[in-house]
């Protein structure tokens, strides 16, 4: 059974494998201080962050963190997110399903307008997932 709920304080030692697994899913390595950042972000929900956590009787499985922003398109706020990750013993019981669902819970609570996320075009798990909660669109995501 898999339980979702806000990340919080104590979840230090255990969100940390979590998130290095998923930098590692990316290739990214970010620094002690982005690591400390973002996870005392989540925490206290500054700066828009929100983060949820897929618990089991064994512990943390799984994690979802997003952004809820403001948006020249609306005078409430939009709801990016951002990561999304399950630990490979985790995987295949619907956690990231429930984390999912978790976010759409906190983001019609606050009114967001929209719900927005980006995966790679060759993410098949990922792309399985979010084509049973949500549609792709047409855009393609440009960075310099
Ligand atoms: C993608 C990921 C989050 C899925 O986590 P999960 O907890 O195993 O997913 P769930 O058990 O909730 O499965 C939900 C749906 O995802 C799809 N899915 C999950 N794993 C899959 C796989 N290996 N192959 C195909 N589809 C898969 C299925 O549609 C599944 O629905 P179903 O159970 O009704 O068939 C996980 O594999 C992961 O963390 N991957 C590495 C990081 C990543 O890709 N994150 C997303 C980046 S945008």
């Amino acid at each position: 059974m898999t339980a979702i709920r806000p990340i919080r304080a104590e979840d230090q030692a255990a969100w940390l494998p979590l998130w290095s697994g998923y930098n590692a899913f990316y290739r990214n390595e970010p620094t002690e201080e982005v690591t400390h950042a973002a996870f005392h972000r989540l925490c206290d929900g500054s700066d828009g962050f929100f983060g949820l956590v897929a618990e089991d009787g064994g512990g943390l499985v799984g994690l979802a963190h997003a952004v809820f922003h403001p948006a020249t398109w609306t005078t409430g706020t939009y709801c990016y997110l951002e990561d999304l990750y399950v630990s490979k013993e985790g995987r295949g019981t619907g956690a990231a399903r429930q984390l999912i669902e978790g976010v759409y819970v906190e983001a019609d609570r606050r009114g967001a307008g929209r719900i927005y996320w980006h995966t790679q075009q060759y993410n098949a798990p990922a792309r399985s997932l979010y084509d049973s909660v949500g549609h792709a669109t047409s855009f393609v995501v440009y960075e310099r």
